[in-house]
């Protein structure tokens, strides 16, 4: 798949409502098509939930908590979207834009693994649990095949094969038994001759390992949408924002422009809006609403009562995380940890190690990213709180430095965001169900985008092609 165009050139005038992802993207598409196109955006930057917080960052959410951001030059949270599968359109448009991207570590053997509920004291690398997983799986199924439990499904050849690849598989050896395995890692890292390496002991038994719940982590990234290799844009997400909004042209976005209305006419639409205060409005041939439909179901309008049962039924979500960051990166040298993630039962849920700057001199850690209950828990904290809420977990897992090189942080909450109040939205039966059906489609000159009308919600990639779609429908309306 090549880059997107619109092919043959339209001369409509195009109000876009909402300045995230999906409303750049439509402006920026129907731009290289020769639309005139007017971006209005409530908040004072573009980007939607595309935000990147630096040093000076400031930010009030809606339960009044205000915190400016104090980290270092250089350092970075991606509060909002931070990883990108490579088969993502998100991936065309920084090639497109020119925008550098660099792996981002979605999986790491050397990160930990850590079941507080399933009584876990400390935690273990992913590389420990994997290796005491698949070893006992191994076994098991070893044992079945042997015992003759599998000779109604497979025939002598298979379970040979089988059997073959269960030794490699749990590093089971002629035995077929788990005994450890150097892949657990090693107390002694192997070096020189006399130096062959002391390997982690006290292998804990199969009952031990299927208790302590570690296996349950393994299969994010068998996910198509989480598997590696992932990207992300060198210097932060927003780069794509960034980018979206220059190549749209700055004149033609207006920032701190609330939308009050949207009215469609018989010949165009009249959309409403506050500027610093002041009461305007701009007419156009047509509009794109591409703001949260939490938000839009808010907003006065005169397209219709499915439209609004519609709005209404896209359920709004809840998603935090924070920033930490640390005067010397001490899970590099310290725990030899470069980048990946962290699992938990505790309600920070995830720990993410960056995949920028190693071996620089400070870095910046996702002290939680949680969802659901875990993050409404949260973010009903004050700043301070959930820093040393945060802190105090972490330091479980990876001890005092957690604390004690900590130099500043920034915890952010969608739901609790002004104009978004939500992280993604949850759409029951998928965009395509019926009661969605008025969305996916014009309400006269009215088109809806964004990423809740994809099947990839939560992603930049819904909000790219939900663009794309509408695009395509109000060209092909244009030129006929
Ligand atoms: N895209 C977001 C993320 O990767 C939210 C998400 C998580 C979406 C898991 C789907 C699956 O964190």
């Amino acid at each position: 798949t090549g880059d997107f165009t619109l092919t043959g050139k339209g001369a409509a005038r195009v109000v876009i409502v909402g300045g995230g992802i999906a409303g750049l993207a439509v402006a920026y598409e129907l731009g290289k098509a020769g639309y005139d196109c007017t971006v209005l955006e409530a908040r004072d930057r573009t980007g939607g939930r595309n935000f990147t917080v630096r040093g000076g960052d400031t930010n009030l959410d809606l339960s009044g908590n205000r915190q400016t951001a104090r980290f270092s030059d250089g350092q970075y949270l991606n509060a909002g979207p931070a990883r990108i599968p490579q088969w993502m359109v998100t991936m065309d448009y920084c090639r497109e834009l020119g925008i550098p991207v660099e792996v981002f570590t979605n999986v790491n053997a050397s990160a930990y693994i850590y079941n507080e509920k399933a009584g876990m004291t400390a935690p273990v690398r992913y590389r420990t649990a994997k290796a005491d997983v698949y070893g006992y799986v191994s076994e098991l199924l070893a044992k079945a095949t042997d015992t003759g439990a599998l000779d109604a499904e497979l025939s002598a050849e298979d379970r040979e094969r089988l059997l073959e690849f269960l030794k490699g598989f749990g590093d089971i050896g002629g035995t077929l038994r788990y005994e450890g395995s150097e892949r657990r890692g090693y107390r002694v890292d192997p070096a020189a001759s006399g130096t062959p390496g002391v390997e982690l002991g006290a292998v804990p038994s199969a009952s031990e390992v299927f208790a302590s719940g570690v296996g349950r982590y393994f299969s994010f990234e068998f996910g198509y949408d989480q598997a590696m290799l992932m990207f992300q844009p060198v210097g932060g997400m927003d780069r794509i924002p960034a980018a979206l909004t220059r190549a749209i042209g700055a004149h033609r976005i207006r920032t701190g422009a609330a939308v009050q209305r949207i009215t469609d006419t018989a010949h165009g639409v009249s959309v409403t809006y506050t500027e610093h205060g002041r009461v305007r409005t701009l007419d156009a041939d047509y509009c794109v609403a591409a703001l949260p439909p939490n938000i839009l179901a808010r907003t006065a309008h005169n397209l219709g009562a499915d439209v609004q049962t519609a709005l209404e039924a896209c359920k709004p979500s809840s998603a935090g995380k924070i920033g930490l960051e640390y005067r010397s990166r001490w899970w590099e040298s310290d725990h030899r940890i470069y980048g990946g993630i962290t699992e938990t039962d505790l309600d920070l849920a995830h720990v993410w190690y960056p995949s920028y700057g190693h071996h620089g001199r400070r870095g910046l850690i996702v002290g939680y990213y949680n969802t659901g209950a875990q993050a409404d828990a949260y973010a009903r904290l004050t700043p301070r709180e959930r820093e040393a809420r945060a802190v105090a977990q972490g330091v479980k897992i990876h001890g005092e430095k957690y604390r004690t090189e900590l130099a500043s942080s920034f915890s952010h909450h969608w739901r609790q965001t002004p104009y978004l109040e939500a992280s993604w939205h949850s759409l029951s039966g998928g965009p395509d169900a019926p009661v969605f059906d008025p969305l996916n489609k014009p309400a006269g000159r009215v088109y809806f985008a964004g990423d809740h009308l994809s099947y990839a919600d939560a992603w930049q990639h819904g909000a790219f092609t939900s663009a794309r779609k509408v695009v395509t429908a109000l060209h092909a309306r244009v030129l006929t």
